[in-house]
């Protein structure tokens, strides 16, 4: 029999991501609504380890949903890997009468719950919080069309002085172990050709498209860098074009810049809707799963899935972007 939910905390965790925040806002009010305590947890895990756990209102959550970031603060926490730190963990959560977590991240996040869960009997359910859109269970993350529209943006400006000066250039976009941001930067910008954790990507290759671009008398290129890609970064691939094929680029490194800035109209309404469904979900007795949007409706996946299963990217799209790009 599942026990009665009254009081949840919420955190969010890992890297931040745009959207967060209007995630928070939603477990909140849907909760007020149904006459529930929310407890904000500060700090991801180490807020949960040290205690930092605030209720909230749903005044507190008021004027946030246009912002990045998270004001719940967020951390990548090294204790909660151990024993005596979920046990301290546990301990701040009995001290509030907290019946249910909602854990807002990646797969760090759904790790930790996980394991957590698997010791303690506190129901957790998760949300999908990263730019990366890397989390199985899941078409699309919290943050991710946000990440992906702000290195358009970069891509379009890089662009227009790429083409003054017939440059080739080189744009790094975050993604250490997932190509999504730079496959869907890539063909939202109509670049030369992009670098993924995904694929072999050799040098030669480009260098052939290069000289296919010459040909045609292009003499701009943008190329999106991955940052895990198997090649390199984007200032090595830069400095091997140079030293191997004495071709001159410019880098831009885009960076943190993908992980700020005021969600879209599309990861609030994503935040919203997965934010709602979590309360609800704890509600109707749901527990350690964590929540999707699959073909537009919320999907169910447990954590275990959610953290072995690897969702792949799609080769069609890769080889779309690569017939565009001739
Ligand atoms: O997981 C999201 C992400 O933005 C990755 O794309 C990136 O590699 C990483 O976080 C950077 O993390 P940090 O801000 O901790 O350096």
């Amino acid at each position: 029999m599942n026990k009665e939910i009254k009081r949840i905390a919420v955190f969010t965790s890992g890297g931040d991501a745009p959207g967060m925040n209007a995630a928070v806002r939603a477990v909140v009010r849907t909760a007020a609504y149904y006459n529930l305590h929310v407890y904000g947890i500060y700090g991801g895990y180490e807020g949960m380890i040290n205690g930092n756990i605030k209720r909230l209102e749903k005044g507190d959550v008021a004027n946030i949903i246009q912002h990045g970031g998270t004001f719940l603060k967020t951390a990548r926490s090294l204790e909660f890997k151990t024993e005596e730190g979920r046990a301290l963990a546990y301990d701040s959560l009995m001290a509030h009468d907290i019946d249910a977590c909602v854990a807002i991240g990646g797969d760090g996040t759904y790790t930790g719950a996980n394991v957590f869960t698997q010791s303690y009997d506190v129901p957790f359910i998760g949300l999908p919080g990263t730019i990366d859109n890397d989390i199985y269970g899941t078409d699309f993350t919290i943050g991710y069309d946000t990440a992906i529209n702000t290195a358009v943006e970069a891509m379009d400006k890089i662009r227009d002085t790429a083409h003054s000066h017939n440059r080739l250039f080189f744009v790094e976009v975050m993604g250490r172990h997932a190509g999504y941001i730079a496959l869907n930067t890539g063909i939202g910008t109509g670049a030369r050709y992009t670098f993924l954790p995904e694929v072999d990507n050799p040098l030669e290759h480009l260098v052939q498209l290069l000289q296919k671009s010459s040909k045609r008398n292009k003499l701009f290129n943008l190329v999106v860098v991955a940052e895990g890609n198997k090649s390199g970064d984007a200032m090595t691939i830069a400095q091997k074009m140079k030293e191997e094929y004495d071709i001159d680029s410019k880098v831009t490194i885009i960076g943190h810049l993908q992980r700020g800035g005021s969600p879209t109209a599309f990861d609030r309404v994503l935040s919203s809707r997965l934010g709602y469904s979590a309360v609800k979900s704890l509600m109707e007795g749901k527990q350690n799963v964590a929540l999707g949007l699959v073909d537009n409706k919320i999907s169910f996946t447990t954590f275990a899935d959610a953290i072995s299963k690897k969702k792949t990217i799609d080769a069609d799209l890769i080889k779309m972007s690569e017939i565009l790009s001739i």
